[in-house]
């Protein structure tokens, strides 16, 4: 009792998370209310909702016609998934490499109304597990596999295969030892279809399952073969310590014999529809339940197929579980023979069996640190999409969003996270730091808040990053401005709440400049500062006369009139109040910044103690505008305000434009030689002046 109730306890608890039980067991009652959970009298064990296990489908309970005082309680209700191609289960905090057996079941009672029995497929990860062919809506049916976990979890997969909505009425998941199936490994597992796992002999037609198999395999009564007699035992039939299979006790304490001195039966794939596996698997298991004479003799030959499995003459020991295995080549239909040997007194016996199809795995999964990355974001932001089982594989599944590269032989890595506009909320999650193959990330046009984290600054690959259109503040990470600058990284962080190169001297949101205050503060200041311009730009005509040639035609006026104006407070939120020096010329110091649109940009600011003032400053701007039609380093803008002068120019942390001014060298130039060059030209035009 009280164990039950501490069980209940667990299950409670771990309900929360989608995890396994204190026993390792995963027992999921599907299409139950969220949340809800029931313990099986029979079993005792207890079911809980899919809630935290699968993020799609809904529930529906079966048509009334087909629900019978025998039935499970887990039958009488399923989950169906009408969207999308594949949906998932995921079966969490499991361990690596560690073996599971793994149980879906499905009733269908013709929960839709449509009376239509569907047909789909069903995967375990990114492996094609089997075909469920439902062939009845009355008939229960389930499968099982046997797999060695790739990862620490396994994902159960529902395919549409256009031939019904696919649905499910129970998972289950049960830990085995690794010495467990020696024939299952990280490349074979084993698949039991129409529950060909038999309990031989008296079974009133009950069938064998936890806490009889600690396992919780369900075994079967095998038709009764009218000349087959039954035999019994109540005393415990015990497991060799080397034995592999763990045949329960209960399962052997019963067993078929004859009055003949045969045993006959053949078997084959049940559904004639069934495809015929590469090669099947074969346990037979076989136990002495009568305390036999000595002057008596059980002894006989295992055949399968006409071949003789045994390489002496059998004799099963008393009260022990022994069992004969193999793998077989796939075939249509199987001859089963247990032959007395012509010493024998006693006829053959058979207590249990027990026959899988060899399913090998071929599907390399994503790796695993991508994919729990990839999961764990998925969970965090709650996407939904098709973002459900293994992300990048099978291809045809991949997750949307994603771009896979699948190099042969290896786990499939992540490559782009492409999840602009997929309304995205919260902080950037580490996650993001551990898809470490990213070579591209678009993350612009979420409502992602917080910093940007320096995590992401050491993917190693990464080259393009677009935080754009978000609502993040706070300072640009170092490691990621040194990237942008020395052209390594791509990096757009415009149009956010506040993003800065020093979180403590950041300027005023953008959201503030935004809009209503743009056209009742800016436009007036940029109308009456242009007004100035051209008054100013007017009277030095009429004083230099001559000197005009050189420097000031109309065409060079209007051009840098059509150039934008920044206000001063414009700059410092664009530079992150000047917080990112990039260089430096006989003007002032160069920084860098970032306009609303996410375009980076280099903006030298007059220094105090530059003897230019404000004529040299606008001769720079007007050279450089000169030298923009050059195409070497584009002006876009200007500071005149107040005593603050300023020129925005476009910066671009990789150019590949020729020295037009030294005409030298057909090497591409950095940005930084090329901003130099420029600035040289403009100082020494400047002095000109
Ligand atoms: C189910 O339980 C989880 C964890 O306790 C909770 O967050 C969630 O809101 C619950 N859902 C419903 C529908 O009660
Ligand atoms: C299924 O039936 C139960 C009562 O047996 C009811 O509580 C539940 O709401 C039903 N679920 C659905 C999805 O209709
Ligand atoms: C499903 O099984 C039925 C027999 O039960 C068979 O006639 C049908 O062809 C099968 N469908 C598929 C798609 O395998
Ligand atoms: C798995 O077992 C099969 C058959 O015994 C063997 O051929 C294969 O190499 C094994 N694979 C691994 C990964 O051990
Ligand atoms: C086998 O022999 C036993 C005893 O000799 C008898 O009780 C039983 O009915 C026989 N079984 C069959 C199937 O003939
Ligand atoms: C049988 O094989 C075909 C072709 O490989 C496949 O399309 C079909 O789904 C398979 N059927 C079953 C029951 O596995
Ligand atoms: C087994 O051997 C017998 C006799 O040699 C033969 O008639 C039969 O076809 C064989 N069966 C198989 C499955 O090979
Ligand atoms: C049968 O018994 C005899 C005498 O005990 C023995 O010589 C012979 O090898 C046995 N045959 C087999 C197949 O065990
Ligand atoms: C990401 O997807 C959006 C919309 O699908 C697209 O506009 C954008 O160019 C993509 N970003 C990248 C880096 O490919
Ligand atoms: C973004 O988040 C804020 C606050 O959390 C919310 O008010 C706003 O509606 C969200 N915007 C979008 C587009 O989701
Ligand atoms: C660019 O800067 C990053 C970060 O400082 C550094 O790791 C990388 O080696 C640099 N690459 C080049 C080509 O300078
Ligand atoms: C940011 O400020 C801290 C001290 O507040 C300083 O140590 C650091 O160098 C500054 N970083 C940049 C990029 O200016």
């Amino acid at each position: 009792m009280d164990l039950c109730v501490v069980i209940l306890l667990f299950c409670v608890f771990h309900l929360i998370h989608g995890q396994p039980d204190d026993l390792g067991f995963i027992s999921i009652d599907c299409g139950i209310p969220v949340n809800s959970s029931y313990q099986d009298p029979s079993s005792k064990i207890i079911y809980v909702s899919d809630y935290g296990y699968v993020t799609s489908g809904e529930n529906r309970n079966i048509s009334s016609v087909y629900i019978r005082p025998s039935l499970a309680k887990r039958n009488l209700n399923v989950r169906f998934f009408q969207h999308g191609a594949r949906n998932c289960y995921a079966l969490r905090s499991l361990v690596a490499g560690n073996k599971y057996f793994v149980r879906a079941l499905f009733y269908y009672g013709n929960y839709d109304g449509l009376d239509k029995l569907p047909v789909f497929d069903l995967y375990m990860g990114a492996n094609y597990w089997h075909e469920v062919n439902i062939s009845a809506a009355g008939a229960v049916k389930w499968m099982d596999i046997i797999v060695v976990a790739p990862a620490d979890y396994l994902h159960v997969c529902l395919v549409n295969k256009g031939m019904g909505t696919p649905f499910i009425s129970g998972l289950d998941l049960r830990p085995l030892r690794i010495t467990l199936y020696p024939e299952v490994n990280a490349s074979q597992s084993l698949v039991l279809i129409s529950s060909n796992r038999f309990n031989l002999g008296p079974t009133d037609n009950r069938i064998i399952r936890y806490p009889l198999d600690p396992h919780d395999r369900l075994w079967s009564t095998y038709d009764t073969i009218p000349n087959w007699n039954e035999i019994s035992a109540t005393s415990v039939v015990q497991n060799y310590v080397t034995d592999v299979y763990d045949v329960p006790s209960a399962v052997m304490q019963n067993a078929a014999s004859v009055n003949g001195s045969r045993i006959d039966f053949s078997w084959g794939p049940v559904d004639p529809s069934e495809n015929i596996s590469s090669s099947y698997f074969f346990v037979f298991y076989f136990s002495e339940l009568q305390n036999v004479q000595s002057n008596a003799v059980r002894q006989f030959d295992i055949i399968v197929n006409n071949k003789t499995w045994n390489t002496q003459p059998y004799t099963p020991r008393f009260l022990f579980a022994d069992s004969f295995s193999g793998i077989v080549q796939g075939l249509a239909s199987y001859s089963v023979s247990l032959v007395a040997t012509e010493n024998a007194t006693l006829p053959p016996i058979l207590n249990a069996m027990e026959m899988y199809l060899v399913e090998p795995i071929t599907e390399i999964a994503t790796d695993s640190g991508d994919a729990r990355a990839m999961m764990s974001i998925q969970e965090n932001f709650g996407v939904e999409k098709n973002w459900m089982g293994d992300p990048c594989a099978p291809k045809a599944f991949a997750w949307i969003g994603l771009t896979c590269s699948y190099p042969p032989a290896h786990a499939a890595r992540i490559t782009a996270l492409n999840v602009s506009s997929f309304g995205l909320a919260g902080t950037i999650s580490t996650d993001f730091g551990d898809l470490n193959a990213l070579q591209y990330l678009d993350l612009s046009n979420n409502n992602l808040s917080g910093t940007i984290p320096n995590f992401l600054g050491r993917l190693p690959f990464l080259i393009f990053l677009d935080l754009s259109s978000n609502d993040l503040h706070g300072t640009i990470p170092d490691n990621l401005l040194q990237k942008s600058q020395n052209g390594t990284l791509s990096l757009r962080v415009g149009n956010n709440a506040n993003i800065c190169a020093n979180g403590t001297a950041c300027g005023s949101s953008r959201k503030k400049i935004n809009g209503a205050l743009l056209a009742a503060i800016v436009i007036p200041i940029v109308a009456v500062i242009a007004i100035f311009v051209v008054l100013f730009l007017l009277l030095r005509q009429k004083l230099k006369g001559k000197d005009k040639r050189k420097t000031t035609g109309p065409e060079d006026e209007s051009a840098l009139l059509e150039n934008r104006e920044f206000s001063y407070r414009e700059l410092k939120y664009i530079t992150s109040n000047f917080s990112q020096e990039i260089g430096k010329g006989g003007f002032g110091a160069v920084f860098l910044g970032y306009l609303k649109n996410g375009n980076s940009v280099a903006v030298k600011v007059r220094s105090d103690s530059s003897s230019q003032g404000g004529k040299e400053f606008l001769a720079e701007a007007q050279h450089l505008t000169r030298i923009h039609h050059k195409n070497l380093v584009s002006l876009i803008g200007y500071c005149k305000d107040k005593n603050h002068l300023a020129l925005v120019y476009e910066y671009m942390p990789k150019g590949n434009l020729q020295d037009h001014l030294r005409g030298s060298t057909s090497k591409p130039l950095t940005w930084e030689q090329r901003l130099h060059i420029a600035l040289d030209a403009a100082q020494v035009s400047a002095h000109r002046v």
